[in-house]
């Protein structure tokens, strides 16, 4: 019998995966270098915390299941309500900010294409604690930081969800269908939206959310905005703190921005502003990263607290890096005879001890099969041990150029980590 993997999962072999825990590693020091601490949560959760407030999208993609003892729990298809959850539970006292972050597999039950799995990977933050302009602009700023460091053609795009909801209120829409209707934002369903706001009796607000959210632009389309919430204080209050977000995030050195206020995103606990990575070149899958300020703490039961963070679709970041890590060494201590295989096994035993990573020939080849293997298993230098070893010296071959040169052992380590 033979098995295949499940449909939108993936086997990761080992350059993939070199490639994969180099990418992951330049990312969570990026995040670090801004003061972020890591935390993880468990890989399933309660159903009900991520039905709580994920949204209609993301709760028809669960993949949930019932244990033994008939609890529903579903696998996480984000980190923020687990994070938030995990807050409430252990960190409400601790000193504010919180500066977290995340990285691990994210499930959601998907049509599976290029960019879009089942089992995905996500690096995250989140903010707990400051509802100030330059908290949510350093979330965003750090966000752009890591597509500024990892050389990738991108665009920011920056919106409110808050002006979106408080127009709708300033109509009379109650939370519970804006909800509805920011989903419908985001799934590009205007037609629907208005269908609904008119059966809500709301068809006046109509014209205005579809100029709103036609809006693109640099931080001047904020006048329009205004121009068009004109009457509606508590909309005007929600871009006026766009606008600070905005200001805040030129002092990041952010400029390279665009204000859309057609951005709903496909969640329901964002309260205010909202944002959105695409990276043009990655096609139909071209999010590369999402978040904004949101609200959760209350709906788990703590303290209400305001918050902001994203998450990278960290598949989708390592498809964008048009740049290729450099060459990674690696090396192979190859014994020239059966006789020199425990000097080999020595010599492979002290150059980890002194921090170099190696692997030994274990295959007893003839010396030109042994250079062959190597080759094909991506060795970058071989230290070849044969009668040198008793002027105490070996052979060192850089396997791209070629060249060989005699070492002495001693220096060994020196020599190969500066190569
Ligand atoms: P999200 O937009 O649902 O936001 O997901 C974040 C990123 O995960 C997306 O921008 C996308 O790159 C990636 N992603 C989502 N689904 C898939 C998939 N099926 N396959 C590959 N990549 C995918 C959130 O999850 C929020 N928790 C972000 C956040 C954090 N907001 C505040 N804090």
């Amino acid at each position: 019998m033979s098995f295949q993997r499940p449909r939108g999962t993936r086997d990761f072999l080992p350059e993939e995966m070199r490639l994969r825990r180099e990418l992951e590693q330049r990312v969570c020091a990026i995040f670090r270098s801004f003061g972020y601490l890591e935390v993880a949560t468990p890989t399933f959760e309660h159903l009900e915390l991520i039905t709580a407030k994920s949204g209609e999208e993301i709760v028809e993609r669960l993949y949930s299941f019932q244990d033994k003892s008939g609890r529903w729990l579903a696998l996480r298809p984000e980190f923020t309500a687990p994070v938030m959850r995990m807050y409430v539970n252990s960190l409400q006292s601790a000193p504010k900010p919180l500066r977290l972050y995340y990285f691990g597999p994210c499930f959601r039950y998907e049509r599976p294409q290029s960019g879009r799995y089942r089992e995905f990977w996500q690096a995250g933050v989140e903010l707990i604690g400051s509802a100030t302009p330059e908290a949510q602009a350093e979330v965003l700023a750090l966000a752009d930081t890591v597509l500024r460091e990892l050389e990738v053609s991108y665009e920011l795009h920056v919106g409110s969800v808050g002006v979106l909801r408080k127009l709708l209120a300033c109509h009379g829409v109650g939370e519970e269908e804006q909800v509805r209707i920011m989903g419908m934002i985001d799934r590009g369903e205007m037609l629907r939206a208005e269908d609904m706001l008119k059966e809500l009796g709301a068809g006046e607000v109509t014209a205005t959310l579809r100029s709103l959210t036609e809006l693109r632009g640099g931080a001047e389309v904020l006048e329009e905005a205004a121009e068009l919430l004109r009457g509606c204080g508590d909309a005007l209050k929600e871009l006026h703190r766009l606008g600070e977000v905005l200001e805040a995030l030129e002092w990041y050195g952010v400029r390279e921005l665009r204000v859309n206020l057609g951005i709903a995103r496909g969640l329901d606990y964002y309260t205010g502003m909202v944002f959105e990575a695409y990276v043009p070149s990655l096609g139909a899958e071209k999010q590369v990263c999402g978040g904004g300020s949101y609200s959760l703490a209350e709906v788990f039961g703590g303290k209400p607290v305001p918050t902001s963070g994203f998450a990278f679709g960290f598949d989708r970041l390592l498809l964008a890096c048009s740049q290729k890590p450099a060459q990674e060494r690696r090396v192979m201590v190859i014994p020239l005879g059966v006789e020199m295989l425990k000097e080999a096994v020595g010599i492979a035993g002290m150059l980890r001890s002194r921090g170099v990573s190696c692997e030994l020939e274990v295959m007893r080849r003839r010396l030109g099969k042994a250079l062959a293997g190597a080759d094909a298993r991506g060795v970058s230098h071989v230290v070849l041990v044969g009668e040198e070893l008793r002027q105490g010296k070996v052979v060192l071959r850089d396997m791209h150029t070629g060249e060989q040169r005699e070492v002495k052992v001693e220096s060994l380590p020196e020599v190969l980590s500066s190569a």
